[in-house]
Formats: C-alpha cells, sequence, structure tokens
C-alpha cells in the first residue's frame, strides 16, 4: 500500500479518518505488512501482502462469501492481460474515452485483476483505488504495483472503506454479483465528489432469456458448486462450442458483412463482439458466466430507476451488445 492511499481512505464502520500504525515491512514505497487503525472506533484493519484488508470472507454472510470466493479463484487462475481489454473496456464505458480519465480520482468498484485499474491509471488519472472484496486483490496487486498511481484495497462494495473523494466511479459486472444489486449502487454513487460521473454496467434480463432459462437453473444446481479446478475442466466444453462458432462464423461474418450482418445471427452483436478473443480469454468468459452463485439479470426499467434514485435523470443508458445495460451520468450535482 502507498501511503498517499490514506487520503481516499475512511473506515467502514464509522467513516471517520483511518491512521497508519505499526508498519512491520516497507518495501520501496509500498507498505507490505502493517496495521491501520480508525480515529473513531478504534478499529484495527491489517495490511496484508501490500494489500490494506477491509473485509474478510470470514465474516461475510454466505452468498457474499461464496460469490466473492469464486471470483478470487476465477481471477487468480485467469490473471493473463489482453490487447483487447482496452477496447472492451471503451464498449462497457461509452460514451467515455481515455482522456476523460486525465487527472481525476478513479474508483474501479470490484477490479477483479485489476485490468480495469491499470487502464484508467495508464489513460492518466491522477489516482486509481481498485477495490474487490475477493482474493482477485493479490492479482490486482501484483498485476498493478509498479504504477504509482494504483492503490488495490480489499473491501465490500456495500460497506466502502473509502472517503467521498471520487471524481470519477465505475463498476462493471459486479452489482449483479450481490445479493441486493441496488445497496452496491448506492453504496458506490455516495463516494463520488458533488459533479462527479459514475459509469456502470451489468447483464440485461431482455434478450438474456436463453441464459435465464436454461443456463441459470444449471449454474444454480451444479456448475457454481463444483469444486473451481473441476469447473475448469467442465467449462472448456461450452468454450469449445463458443469458441469454433465465433471462429468459423460469427467473426469472418463481422468481417465481410459488418457488425450489422452479425446482429442477425443467435446472439450475435455479443458473440461477433468477442470473436476476436483467443481461447484463454473466452475460457475465461464461460467460466465467469457458471462459477458465480449469485447472478442476477436487470431490466432496463430497474437499471433506470437505480439512476433515478439517486437524482440523476439525464444518465445515458443504453443496450450494449443487445444483452446488457450501461449507464453514465453526473452524480450529486
Ligand atoms: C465478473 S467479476 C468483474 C471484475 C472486473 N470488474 C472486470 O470486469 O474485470 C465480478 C467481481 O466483483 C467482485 N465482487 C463480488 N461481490 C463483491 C462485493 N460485495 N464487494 C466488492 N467486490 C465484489 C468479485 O470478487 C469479482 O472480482
Ligand atoms: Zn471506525
Amino acid at each position: 500500500m502507498k501511503e498517499r492511499l490514506l487520503q481516499y481512505l475512511a473506515c467502514p464502520l464509522c467513516q471517520r479518518q483511518i491512521r497508519l500504525r505499526k508498519i512491520a515491512d516497507k518495501h520501496d514505497n509500498e507498505i507490505m505488512q502493517a496495521e491501520l487503525g480508525c480515529e473513531g472506533c478504534a478499529q484495527i484493519f491489517p495490511i496484508v501482502r501490500g494489500v490494506p484488508r477491509f473485509a474478510s470472507l470470514a465474516e461475510m454472510g454466505e452468498e457474499k462469501a461464496a460469490t466473492a470466493s469464486s471470483f478470487g479463484w476465477e481471477w487468480q487462475h485467469f490473471s493473463h492481460q489482453d490487447p483487447r481489454y482496452a477496447e472492451q473496456l471503451l464498449g462497457w464505458l461509452s460514451p467515455v474515452r481515455p482522456e476523460f480519465f486525465a487527472a481525476k480520482i478513479v474508483l474501479d468498484g470490484g477490479c477483479g485483476k485489476g485490468r480495469h485499474t491499470l487502464l484508467a491509471a495508464e489513460w492518466g488519472a491522477r489516482d486509481v483505488v481498485g477495490i474487490d472484496l475477493s482474493d482477485a486483490v493479490d492479482t490486482a496487486f501484483d498485476a498493478t504495483r509498479d504504477c504509482d498511481n494504483v492503490h488495490i484495497v480489499q473491501g465490500d462494495i456495500c460497506q466502502l472503506p473509502l472517503a467521498r473523494v471520487f471524481d470519477y466511479a465505475f463498476s462493471l459486472g459486479v452489482l449483479d454479483h450481490l445479493p441486493n444489486p441496488l445497496d452496491g449502487f448506492n453504496s458506490i454513487a455516495s463516494k463520488i465528489k458533488p459533479g462527479g460521473h459514475l459509469s456502470v454496467w451489468v447483464y440485461g434480463a431482455e434478450n438474456n432469456e436463453w441464459i435465464t432459462r436454461f443456463v441459470n437453473p444449471v449454474r444454480l444446481r451444479f456448475t457454481s458448486r463444483l469444486n473451481p479446478r473441476t469447473l475448469l475442466h467442465f467449462s472448456k466444453i461450452p468454450t469449445a462450442v463458443m469458441y469454433l462458432a465465433t471462429k468459423l462464423i460469427y467473426g469472418p461474418v463481422k468481417r465481410i458483412g459488418g457488425a450489422s450482418a452479425a446482429r442477425h445471427l443467435f446472439y450475435g452483436e455479443y458473440l461477433s463482439s468477442i470473436s476476436d478473443f483467443g481461447w484463454r480469454e473466452q475460457h475465461t468468459i464461460v467460466f465467469d458466466h457458471l462459477v458465480a452463485p449469485t447472478a442476477h439479470y436487470v431490466t432496463r426499467k430497474q437499471f433506470e430507476s437505480w439512476w433515478q434514485g439517486i437524482g440523476v435523470h439525464d444518465a445515458v443508458i443504453g443496450g450494449h451488445n443487445q444483452n446488457s445495460w450501461r449507464g453514465f451520468g453526473q452524480v450529486n450535482k
């Protein structure tokens, strides 16, 4: 943990200031082992392997802990980076462009392996805080520790150990995995400074009936209960089907006929959008869909009501890849 993260932290229990106590191990700028203490309620939070830990799965509700533990395994195994992540990220954040990040204090809520935290830092953010509940933070820390402007924190998005200091927050593919997505949405919005911006992307209920009707029961009763290593092997079967379809059909149709031709195929916009990804990334995507015990598919109406609930009536809300909702707006004006 870099010492200047302290200015962005606040106690998740009482919101008072966090102070650094007892440093046991420091490598250059990075505090690897130490204790943080709350000035208000005196709660102690450890820094372990360079990451401040504000939540422990052992003390979480069962549903949250099970979801975080599945994702922790996923991101520790699929720790690779891919050059196509930048374009994919801009698709999720649209209309935001890389220049938007310049000099901003940014929050990546549910950062997983830190792939987007890293991009936000490369795009010129003053500081980026990536927070995740799972052990994925260890992978994110390794991926970003050479960037002076990145800070990785372990904590619950619904009880953020952060002050209201952010110019921009984004949360991608995370809220749909919370027991109550709206709690996470409100929590993240509450950390944005007046006039700051928020981007959120979630899976949609619309156009995903084949998942909610046929895949969800299998995920709930079978795949999310498998040992992750077993699921890793099992998930190669649907990955092989998707991989062949994207390489032999969706990719060529998009190249020859353009994106509008691909739209006519089953799940065309989405499958053609991932057709350039290699096996490893496609395996990650399939594994990701099968591993989580909790996954909500959100209707457009619900998604719009989240934004209206925090007073953003002019959010830019749109469908993405015909299977999900993305939103962008200015909050706390
Ligand atoms: C599908 S992954 C997306 C990760 C990242 N946003 C990305 O796109 O690479 C969902 C992430 O949400 C995290 N997560 C789930 N529940 C959480 C919670 N209550 N607080 C913080 N993170 C959570 C998981 O650990 C996981 O890393
Ligand atoms: Zn406190």
